[in-house]
């Protein structure tokens, strides 16, 4: 974080130079290409002697207002903008990785994360281990002569696992790996992975930062040496957000902290009110004392998130019935945005998944993973207890 501005004008007051009509908000500069004044300032750019924009694939104007205010934001000095979450991770990974290297990740990351580790990597010679989210203790025995990478993503999607980022910092520092964060599920508002050494912190932009589940895009921000390697695979590989998008996503994070104010709130008033329900099993919020790692939640976040996931007694029957008679929330498969929004991970985000898999990073058949909206709370336990009813 700058230390002039705090988070929220910090999110409000950074903004792409003005141009020479004083426009109070920053208009879209929705071009391909940039033009220059001269043979001699476009060779200067081209040998990167001036830093004047030349093609949208490498920078933009609003790319780079999204990337200072997300820099600003989570605390970092530099970064580089996608078309999406994924290709940031997949930028993360391979501008440093080469065949013969070694990953470690955290077994409960993202189930497209998890496809790039599982059935990608393979195909050049890149091998990985998963490491217990949960316990750090038995990291060491993981790690080999060829270990590059040190992977995690806190709390975890869709099963709400923490991992310790002071004791994963420490670990990484101790044997030399990148630590790479992916922040998605908390934002930089409740989380901030810099503060424990994080060397990379990637986001879906998709989710709390655009927040009205609109636009694509993913950032990764960074130490510069390794923005540097990031940036020049992404520009010759081409996953590049579009300006428009970039456009959309600094707008939103104008409100990201009083939205996820409201969500955090909201979720965790739904998941009190889910612990009360006879028809529930389980219920898992970071900030419920009944969350294993309830302690690690407080100490590491600013609140719980808007994620809830709960499991209903009766198994994939019962929650086939309650998500087929839901009338005001959706059944998406999107997170993080003002609607409410009902997904059922084995059927849709982790269905790529075998079952032994799910299982392993607590994905059960009658789990429902919630992302919750800013509808007024009661609006949205009312739908949930007269689904719950039938
Ligand atoms: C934790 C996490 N990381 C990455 C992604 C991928 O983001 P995108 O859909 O923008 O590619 C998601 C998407 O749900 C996610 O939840």
């Amino acid at each position: 974080m700058s230390e002039e501005k705090r988070f929220e004008t910090a999110a409000i007051r950074t903004q792409a130079p003005r141009s020479q009509a004083r426009e109070h908000s920053v208009p879209l500069f929705l071009t391909s290409s940039f033009t220059f004044p001269d043979a001699g300032e476009m060779r200067d750019a081209f040998a990167g002697e001036s830093d004047a924009y030349i093609y949208s694939r490498y920078a933009n104007p609003n790319v780079q207002e999204f990337i200072d205010k997300v820099c600003l934001l989570e605390g970092m000095e530099t970064g580089f903008a996608t078309a999406s979450g994924m290709s940031a991770i997949f930028a993360g990974l391979m501008a440093f990785l080469k065949s013969g290297d070694h990953v470690l990740a955290t077994r409960a990351v993202f189930g497209s994360t998890h496809q790039i580790l599982t059935q990608l990597f393979p195909r050049w010679g890149i091998d990985f281990s998963y490491l217990d989210p949960e316990d750090t203790s038995g990291w060491d025995a993981h790690v080999r002569p060829n270990t590059r990478i040190l992977l995690l993503e806190t709390p975890s999607n869709p099963g709400l696992v923490l991992v310790d980022l002071d004791a994963a910092g420490k670990f990484a520092r101790s044997h030399g790996l990148i630590f790479m964060v992916d922040n998605c599920f908390a934002s930089p508002y409740l989380q901030q992975p810099a503060r424990y050494g994080a060397d990379l912190v990637i986001h879906s932009g998709t989710k709390w930062m655009d927040g009205q589940g609109r636009v694509l895009g993913g950032i990764l921000t960074g130490r510069p040496d390794l923005i540097d390697a990031v940036t020049f695979f992404c520009r010759h590989t081409g996953p590049s957000i579009s300006p428009f998008n970039a456009w959309i996503l600094s707008k939103s994070l104008e409100t990201l902290s009083v939205r996820m104010e409201r969500h955090c709130a909201n979720a965790l008033a739904l998941a009190q009110w889910l612990e009360t329900q006879d028809a529930v099993e389980k219920v898992s919020y970071p900030f419920l004392p009944s969350h294993p790692q309830h302690e690690l939640a407080r100490r590491q976040m600013k609140a719980g998130g808007g994620l809830v996931t709960f499991t209903l007694k009766g198994g994939i029957d019962a929650c086939i019935r309650f998500l087929n008679h839901i009338r005001l929330c959706s059944l998406s498969s999107n997170l993080g945005d003002t609607r409410t929004i009902l997904t059922h991970p084995a059927t849709t985000t982790h269905s790529k998944l075998t079952e032994e898999e799910r299982l392993a990073v607590g994905i059960s058949p009658g789990l429902i993973r919630v992302s919750v909206g800013l509808e007024h709370i009661d609006d949205v336990i009312a739908d949930f207890s007269a689904s719950l009813g039938q």
